[in-house]
């Protein structure tokens, strides 16, 4: 070719390369889906070395750490996002502030490749939800879609794109405080919420303006740290990895959640951020998942730490390989990956696949279309904390709430009672409702149980408000940062309690507000009294010595030491963190308003020594005896729950009878169909969930006493009988053997079905080849 030619096809080729591009940013399509594969690779061929690299760096806004402050201050930052060094940034919120942000990378940088901008949405962003935990024991999927679904709204209106949650880290240990963000205890639960979770995030396409792309973590094993403490060290064998912990995640990328975040937990050795096998091999390669993995907030830095990287670079090639693909406050990819480039310690192949990744959810999310897509002021101020969310908020609130004990009956109480004393240092808290992980809601904005009580009852009755004790010394200020702020919980100021005791006297009943401060759980939260802490044992002894009708209203995140109380006081619900509509919904189903139909995602120990304490539980080789103490349990305590998961009352009765099955023999690919019948025994209406466990009795693993295999939650009418049906098959029957894959074994299964962990009504069948 002559080099004229040549020069002239050059210019040709890039012009066409050029305007192609220009046309994909420029044209506002917004159901790009179809040829996001294409756009991307154009993209892609477009990218400097430090652009792609760019991609890969999540810088936070500094206002809003969530872990130890970086040392690069603002104009580093600034520079980078002029020069399109930046893919992604964290905690930054409203219109305002993204349409800013996002100017600066449009108007200075070359590609003009838009960011994408991250949030901790984790229960709700402005209109708040219970907690994770709490709003898992509605076991209502439906509630649980549509509370996402509005938090991604208010999050998409308010210019972000992409949440940090769900966590699904099967949490079995009530002392780390991060239980308070997942599912609790059990694998199938996790599951099943964690996808329905995702679905409300994401809806059915991430281009549409009110969803966002949604992020499975922690991946993996972060649940399980030793002793309960945060970050700590993760021993697990490879069976239980794969039966008890992947699980959720397998379930989260086949439902195509966008996004992975993996966890700041060594996993046998390996921290999470540099394992290959997790991230590279199982969820990559094996699962075929497209999305990308971002890491923790500095995760990628902390494997110096953990002694298995020499400096960030040797962190930053680890990571890299590992397929960590974004780096979230580490400043090591960015600092290193090219340097390891030359070096021949990551591959080009390694790096365009990141960035591709990264590209694909940039493109689905209709970045590229319009980056300033998610900034609209109007929807900012009309879609945010409105009040059709702030129903569903109360909604699913009521529907958390589990009645743990109320033997008496003293419950529902009538809304024309003459009295009623409202104490503890929860009864009047706005705040503590939010719970920890608020993201934008509002200090003290939540409706307290004392406000909720007389929304709900007539002039007519008196109510008397004592606080009788503090629970937390110093409270946390509005806007304040609580990682830096050591809250101290255990105050020793009695003063209270005299005047709280002579309202208890004067009243019909007592609502006894009391439990743990919103930022006792979360993260870094972990404690080994899980007790009720400061004085608030003896203000409720004090109070029950005057006034035997005492409801204790439970505020918490995690599973508590309630032990006394369970014997002693008559009604106990579980309130969890309820978010917003808090008060409301207390009085929703403190007055009947509402029949509580939650159950316990989680056990519920007689004594912290129990922990980590879990319904799923292996058999062991000495499992029980009454005639000598060397069996498998304590000499001290039981060895099973005060309040198992699964577990929650109602104000009727349910009665379960005729467990039938089609059949009691099948082959591994056959199916079995269950019917049961369950009746309402009482006079009201009421809500029940239906749980299936299951039992693998002699497996080529030894497989736990039972496991939670379906539920159904139905309305049934007082008086009434329903019959429920479920269809037991290879999905419910498999698991990874010691062949190291998912299979069904033959031999004999026990069935159990029923309202709680402890279910008593049993079939068995057996599986042949
Ligand atoms: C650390 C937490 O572990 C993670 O869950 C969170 O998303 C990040 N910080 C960002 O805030």
């Amino acid at each position: 070719m002559k080099k004229q030619t040549l020069l002239i096809f050059v210019i040709v080729l890039l012009v066409g390369i050029s305007y192609s591009f220009n046309r994909r940013i420029k044209n506002r399509i917004v159901n790009s889906d179809d040829k996001i594969e294409e756009k991307v690779d154009s993209v892609l061929a477009l990218m400097h070395i430090n652009e792609k690299i760019g991609q890969l760096v999540q810088y936070s806004g500094k206002w809003n750490a969530t872990g130890p402050s970086s040392s690069n201050g603002d104009q580093h930052k600034l520079n980078k996002l002029k020069r399109g060094e930046v893919g992604s940034m964290l905690n930054i919120s409203s219109v305002a502030s993204i349409r800013e942000t996002q100017k600066i990378v449009m108007e200075h940088s070359r590609l003009k490749i838009p960011l994408i901008f991250g949030y901790d949405v984790i229960h709700g962003y402005k209109t708040i939800f219970p907690i994770p935990l709490g709003e898992s024991a509605s076991f209502d999927l439906d509630i649980i879609k549509q509370t996402a679904a509005i938090a991604a709204k208010e999050t998409a209106a308010s210019g972000i794109q992409w949440t940090f949650a769900p966590m699904i880290d099967v949490s079995r240990d009530a002392r780390w405080g991060r239980i308070m963000e997942g599912a609790g205890e059990d694998t199938y639960l996790n599951t099943v919420i964690g996808v329905a979770r995702i679905q409300g995030f994401q809806g059915d396409d991430l281009s549409l303006p009110h969803t966002i792309a949604a992020c499975a973590k922690h991946f993996a094993g972060y649940g399980f740290g030793e002793a309960g403490k945060d970050y700590n060290t993760v021993n697990i064998g490879e069976y239980e990895l794969h039966n008890t912990i992947l699980p959720p995640f397998k379930a989260a990328a086949d439902a195509g959640v966008a996004t992975f975040m993996n966890s700041f937990n060594e996993l046998n050795g390996i921290p999470s951020t540099g394992h290959k096998v997790l991230q590279r091999d199982i969820l990559k390669r094996d699962w075929a998942w497209d999305g990308f993995v971002v890491s923790d907030w500095g995760s990628i830095g902390e494997m110096i730490a953990h002694g298995y990287a020499t400096d960030k670079k040797h962190a930053a090639e680890i990571a890299l390989n590992a397929g960590s693909d974004m780096d979230m406050e580490s400043y090591a990819y960015e600092a290193h990956l090219e340097t390891l480039l030359t070096e021949n310690k990551i591959t080009i192949e390694q790096l365009d696949d990141a960035v591709k990744r990264v590209l694909r959810l940039k493109f689905k999310l209709g970045l590229f279309d319009d980056p300033y897509k998610y900034c609209d002021a109007s929807r900012e101020k009309s879609e945010v904390y409105s009040k059709e969310n702030l129903e569903i908020a109360r909604e699913s609130a009521k529907k958390s709430i589990v009645l743990l004990k109320n033997e008496t009956n003293l419950l529902p109480l009538s809304k024309s009672i003459k009295s009623i004393a409202v104490i503890g240092p929860l009864a009047n808290d706005k705040d503590t409702p939010l719970g920890n992980w608020r993201a934008k809601g509002k200090y003290s904005s939540a409706v307290s149980l004392l406000e909720g009580v007389k929304n709900a009852v007539g002039k007519k009755t008196k109510i008397y408000y004592e606080k009788g004790a503090d629970l937390t010394v110093p409270t946390l200020e509005p806007g304040e940062n609580q990682f830096l702020h050591p809250l101290k919980f255990n105050t020793t100021d009695t003063s209270g309690i005299a005047a709280a005791v002579e309202a208890a006297k004067k009243a019909d009943v007592v609502l006894l507000a009391i439990g743990e401060n919103a930022f006792q759980t979360g993260e870094g939260r972990s404690q080994t009294n899980i007790g009720l802490l400061g004085v608030q044992q003896q203000l409720l002894e004090e109070v029950y010595k005057v006034n035997k009708n005492v409801v204790i209203v439970l505020m918490n995140g995690r599973p508590m030491d309630i032990s006394w109380a369970a014997k002693t006081i008559p009604s106990i619900l579980e309130c969890w963190f309820l978010g917003s509509e808090s008060g409301n919904a207390i009085a929703d189903v403190l007055f009947g308003d509402y029949n509580p139909s939650g159950k316990l995602p989680v056990s519920f120990p007689y004594h912290v020594g129990q922990e980590p304490l879990y319904y799923n539980q292996k058999n062991t080789g000495r499992p029980y005896s009454s005639k000598h103490v060397t069996y498998s349990g304590y000499t001290d305590a039981p060895k099973t729950a005060l309040y198992p998961f699964g577990y929650g009352l109602s104000y009727t009765s349910f009665e379960y009878k005729n467990l039938k099955l089609d059949k009691n023999t099948i082959s591994k690919n056959g199916q079995i169909k269950l019917s049961v019948e369950v009746s309402n025994m009482g006079v009201l209406d009421g809500e029940e969930v239906v749980q299936l466990y299951l039992r693998d009795i002699v497996g080529s693993l030894t497989r736990p006493i039972k496991e939670l295999k379906a539920f159904e939650k139905i309305l049934i009418k007082a008086g009434d009988t329903k019959t429920v049906n479920f269809t037991i098959n290879a999905d419910m029957l498999q698991f990874y053997t010691s062949n190291k894959v998912w299979e069904v074994e033959e031999g004999d299964f026990d069935i159990w079905v029923g309202g709680d962990s402890s279910a008593s009504l049993k079939a068995s069948f057996k599986i042949i080849e």
